[in-house]
């Protein structure tokens, strides 16, 4: 079997799954602001994101004891794969812990011109050279996220085809470079639309990115597929039950994917850790050919976050409630 397979499937062994630490500078200091509205007046200093307080928080969520028998991997920031815990780089803490290092190689969602309010990922340039370093530096699969917008007329055949065309280029260097491409094309939840709109767009959107991933000779064994759950529109008035999210998505899926690929890791999109865990579950409930995990930032981290606050004497109470929403979602998988 070769090497990016066998990653791939070890990276959703059973009972495991990913955790997307991979906020840059500007969404970390979001998140770190959410807390300061939610915490007690004790808190409401806040924190400020620098290479430091990243680090600080990130060790936390890193050391906590245990943790590796749920997360697999990491995907880091560019900023986190450069430094250092207890006198390791942290790609090798990591792997010392028996968790793999992943790294974001996009450069993050940008207006798509001629095309208001829709987005197209950059960062093909140079990426080879990149990746190169980044393997140098511990990095054993990568992440691309595409974003699409449900809206009045959206999305549109350019941007899907623009984002599809993105993620099968940046795969192909990946696999040039012996590093497992997480392809993360994500329907976003925002707006009023319901669940079947949301089956329709992610259906147009993922078929096109197959197309893509061929026509660039992709290896289907040797990717993992990090899409959005079929779910109702934020905004929408009516909110589909665990059980009809379930269903649309495992239909949604069995119709677009190949089964050579070994896993689908859910993004948790916005979703609160109760919702997340909640409707991975009745995702495996009713299954698939593919290991159905996760690959989840804030529905992993938000109640850790938010116990931690910026502060030393939270440390085992935040680590405590990671390993626990962590422990959740791997029991979802069963
Ligand atoms: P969320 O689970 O918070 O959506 O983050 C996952 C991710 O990596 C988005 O690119």
């Amino acid at each position: 079997m070769s090497t990016l397979k066998q990653t791939a499937q070890a990276l959703v062994a059973p009972h495991k799954g990913i955790l997307a630490a991979d906020e840059s500078s500007k969404t970390i200091q979001k998140r770190f602001d959410k807390i300061k509205d939610l915490a007690s007046s004790a808190y409401k200093i806040g924190i400020t994101s620098t290479p430091e307080t990243n680090l600080a928080y990130r060790k936390m969520l890193f050391s906590t004891s245990g943790i590796e028998q749920y997360i697999s991997g990491v995907i880091l920031y560019d900023e986190t794969i450069r430094q250092e815990i207890d006198g390791q780089s942290v790609p090798k803490y990591l792997e010392n812990k028996g968790i793999l290092a992943g790294i974001k190689v996009d450069k993050g969602a940008w207006r798509l011109p001629n095309f208001e309010d829709e987005k197209i990922t950059e960062g093909l340039d140079n990426l080879r050279d990149r990746l190169t370093e980044y393997k140098e530096l511990g990095a054993k699969f990568a992440k691309w996220r595409a974003v699409i917008n449900i809206g009045e007329g959206m999305p549109t055949e350019a941007a899907i085809l623009a984002n599809a065309h993105a993620l099968a280029r940046y795969a192909a260097l990946c696999q040039e470079q012996d590093i497992v491409p997480i392809v993360e094309p994500e329907v976003l939840m925002d707006g009023p639309h319901d669940l079947q709109r949301c089956k329709e767009v992610t259906t147009q959107t993922l078929k096109a990115v197959f197309d893509e991933l061929k026509l660039y000779k992709i290896d289907l064994e040797e990717i993992l597929l990090k899409p959005n759950m079929v779910i109702s529109g934020k905004e929408s008035s009516v909110q589909a039950s665990a059980e009809e999210i379930a269903k649309a998505t495992i239909e949604t899926f069995k119709e677009v994917v190949p089964q050579e690929v070994p896993g689908i890791v859910f993004l948790s999109g916005g979703q609160t850790p109760d919702q997340a865990t909640e409707n991975l579950t009745a995702i495996n409930q009713i299954g698939g050919p593919w290991q159905l995990s996760y690959s989840y930032g804030r529905a992993l981290q938000d109640e850790a976050l938010t116990a931690w606050a910026g502060k030393e004497e939270n440390i085992s109470a935040a680590q405590e409630a990671f390993l626990q929403r962590a422990r959740k979602v791997s029991e979802a998988c069963s």
